[in-house]
């Protein structure tokens, strides 16, 4: 694999560049995320960090969009706020059409909940616990009983490829595995959105692209994916990639005709060989 991204740049997107440009892309029934002129300061006694300054972005169902840039440059801090973690200082923050900008703690979390999966770096699994426990965490909040509880966190686990694993601790699992179980979490509510921050970040790379073969898999089933990642060898499997430098996105283009990760893997050593 030479790792290099075959990119377009996005001619609908190209305004979005400018200072404070909304986005451009024409508003549908189709677009889950949409941020309009996004700032985010950090006050850390007396000194404020301005770590997003304008973000403007919109991202249609079914996309499966990198996030790249160099460290410091935004990107969690935009991932948070897509996920519903915090709150813009100022601008908008659409998600499927509703402004949650202004949402207090307890709706961004009710929110957060049924719309969003989040999946962490570090797979942030609970150590005395099962995958299929881990897995079912979420559904607690959820108002349905424990045999429709079970059935969800099953059928988040098949979907990950872990079903012979639901009975394993995370310190019986390979990382990739641990990682996995840490993706059916995200989707056991059966959430619109995945999002991921570095992902890949604590896996070798035979293990990353399986991880990618999971979310390309997911990403043909509508589900929308936005991740976070430093390696271009691991951004190339999405259909899109934002570039972020200095709290604004400096690059938005589409990747054409990404490489499948299942076919990638074939021609891939394992740790073993
Ligand atoms: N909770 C916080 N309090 C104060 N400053 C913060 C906080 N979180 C992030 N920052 C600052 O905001 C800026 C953007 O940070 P952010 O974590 O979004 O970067 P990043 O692109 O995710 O970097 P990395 O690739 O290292 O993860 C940085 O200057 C960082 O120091
Ligand atoms: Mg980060």
């Amino acid at each position: 694999m030479d790792g290099a991204l075959i990119l377009q740049k996005n001619p609908m997107q190209a305004a979005n560049q400018s200072e404070t440009a909304p986005p451009t892309r024409a508003s549908t029934g189709n677009v889950v995320i949409r941020t309009e002129d996004i700032h985010k300061y950090y006050e850390l006694g007396e000194t404020r960090v301005h770590a997003l300054r304008g973000v403007s972005a919109e991202i249609q169902r079914g996309e499966f969009v990198a996030v790249m840039g160099a460290s410091g440059s935004g990107k969690s801090t935009f991932m948070n706020i897509l996920g519903c973690l915090d709150r813009p200082s100022s601008g908008r923050y659409l998600l499927e059409g509703i402004d949650v900008s202004q949402h207090d703690k307890r709706k961004l979390a009710l929110i957060r909940n049924q719309k969003i999966g989040f999946v962490f770096q570090g797979f942030n699994l609970l150590a005395r616990t099962t995958a299929l426990e881990n897995t079912e965490l979420p559904t607690l909040y959820a108002k349905i009983d424990k045999a429709e509880r079970r059935k969800r966190a099953t059928d988040a686990l098949a979907l990950v490829g872990l079903t012979d694993r639901a009975e394993h601790f995370p310190s019986q699992m390979s990382g990739g595995q641990q990682q996995r179980v840490a993706v059916a979490r995200a989707l056991v509510n059966r959430p619109s959105i995945l999002l991921a921050d570095e992902p890949t970040g604590n896996l070798d790379s035979h293990t990353a692209v399986e991880i990618m073969e999971v979310f390309q898999d997911l990403n043909d089933r509508g589900l929308s994916i936005v991740m976070v990642t430093h390696e271009p060898d691991i951004a190339q499997f999405a259909k899109r990639v934002l570039v972020f430098r200095d709290g604004k996105i400096r690059k938005d283009e589409t990747v054409l005709d990404p490489p499948r990760a299942a076919e990638v893997l074939k021609t891939m050593p394992t740790l073993e060989d």
